[in-house]
């Protein structure tokens, strides 16, 4: 694993950027993997700043496959994280929505949309880099503390922590959906190159934990010391417990 200590988030998002562009440039028909929650919008700012300004690589062969997705919102909920990560990088990079996946929350097809989603991501050749944020108890996508490090996706129930984290995206606590569909561990894992991103004191434990730690499940975030190419960006604050 690399870890990369930064100062500002601002170098973070400017360095993911590069890694992501980097990708793009090399293989045209990249498959993508994306992140929700707040770190990697600074990121897509910037890949778009870019890519307006024509300094960016073309994106019309790019496919894209999300991470997780909330189960039990009406479809093209605002917080479904298909329409936010729509509206925070992928049509402001032209990326035509088409290209853009994930798992299927139809809840009259909830048994079969781990398994349907992994042959998706199979069926694209695998995800080329994969960006991942962590949360503040080391999860990594809705992959709770206790979640198997072979795991692939599948339905998951979230903790207080995690939904009290994401009330801010909701307005209310009681808004925030109780179950989710995200790739497992094992799936992250097959990514050829995770880039990790993380920034402000409050992911300092989780980022030593997964850094420093053993390899556990009690710290989802620790499996990116199994892989062979894993990349940590830090900013200061995150970095503080290393
Ligand atoms: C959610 C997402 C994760 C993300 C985490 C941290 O739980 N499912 O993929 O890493 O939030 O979010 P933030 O970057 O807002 O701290």
């Amino acid at each position: 694993m690399e870890v990369v200590p930064l100062t500002t988030a601002e170098q973070v998002a400017v360095l993911a950027a590069d890694v992501i562009e980097a990708q793009v440039r090399r293989t045209p028909a990249a498959v993508l993997g994306l992140a929700t929650g707040s770190t990697p919008l600074p990121t897509y700012r910037e890949l778009i700043r870019r890519h307006r300004a024509g300094a960016g690589p073309s994106y019309d062969e790019v496919r894209c496959f999300n991470l997780d997705e909330y189960v039990g919102l009406p479809p093209g909920h605002e917080q479904s994280y298909l329409v936010t990560i729509a509206r925070e990088l992928t049509d402001g990079l032209g990326i035509d929505p088409g290209r853009v996946h994930g798992p299927d929350p139809d809840e009259d097809r909830l048994a079969t949309a781990g398994e349907r989603y992994e042959s998706l991501i199979v069926g694209a050749g695998g995800v080329d880099v994969q960006l991942l944020g962590i949360g503040s108890d080391g999860h990594l996508a809705f992959n709770e503390p206790g979640s198997s490090l072979a795991s692939l996706t599948r339905l998951k129930t979230l903790t207080a922590q995690t939904r009290a984290d994401n009330a801010r995206f909701f307005g209310s606590l009681e808004k925030v959906p109780r179950h989710v569909l995200t790739q497992g561990l094992g799936t992250i894992l097959r990514a050829r190159h995770l880039l990790l991103i993380a920034t402000g004191a409050g992911k300092a434990e989780a980022v030593a934990a997964a850094v420093e730690g053993p390899v556990s499940a009690s710290c989802p975030a620790s499996v990116l010391q199994l892989h062979r190419h894993a990349t940590v960006l830090l900013d200061e604050p995150a970095a503080a417990a290393l």
